[in-house]
């Protein structure tokens, strides 16, 4: 059985992470969405609403997703969890430095955890939490970059700060 994992921050979840998420459970007998706890990155959402807005989202998507937060190294809790491989999405060309140097580092700490990547739909390619949480800031349209669900959480946490 072929566990993967599907890491990240999440911070919102994006279209962009869906079309990922559906299409790495069709290359993995299971897939867990692993949301990372402690980063070091200023979040809008804690990670447990993290957690409640991709466990609301992925309901639908396939019965074979598990969704879990981890700390840590992710090589320690692939170990720790039977995962073989590690999916991440790449879009532009500006993804590949960030993503050969977390991949490198993750082969030299554990050899037999192969990283996978997957291309975004080109009508994502564009779309990442970070631009997704300014055009909602400036009470820009995002109807088309999250899913409703997570369009109204963020109007929501936007008004309360
Ligand atoms: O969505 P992100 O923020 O680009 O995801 C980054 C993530 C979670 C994949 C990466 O930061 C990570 O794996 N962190 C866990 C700590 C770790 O293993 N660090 C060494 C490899 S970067």
């Amino acid at each position: 059985m072929r566990i993967g994992i599907y890491p990240g921050s999440f911070d919102p979840l994006t279209y962009g992470h869906l079309d990922i998420i559906e299409r790495a459970t069709r290359i993995c007998d299971k897939l867990i969405v692993g949301v990372l706890v402690n980063s070091a990155k200023k979040s809008l959402f804690t990670f447990e609403e993290r957690l409640e807005i991709l466990k609301h989202c992925c309901g639908e998507i396939n019965s074979n997703i598990e969704i879990v937060s981890f700390g840590g190294l992710l090589v320690d809790f692939c170990r720790d969890n039977n995962i073989s491989c590690i999916i991440r999405g790449l879009r532009a060309v500006s993804d590949f430095e960030y993503e050969i140097t977390i991949a490198s580092l993750n082969r030299r700490l554990a050899p037999d955890v192969e990283t996978l990547f997957l291309m975004g739909k080109d009508e994502n390619l564009f779309v990442s939490s970070s631009l997704v949480k300014e055009v909602a800031i400036y009470n820009g349209d995002i109807s088309t970059l999250v899913p409703p669900y997570v369009s109204g959480k963020i109007r929501q946490k936007i008004s309360s700060v």
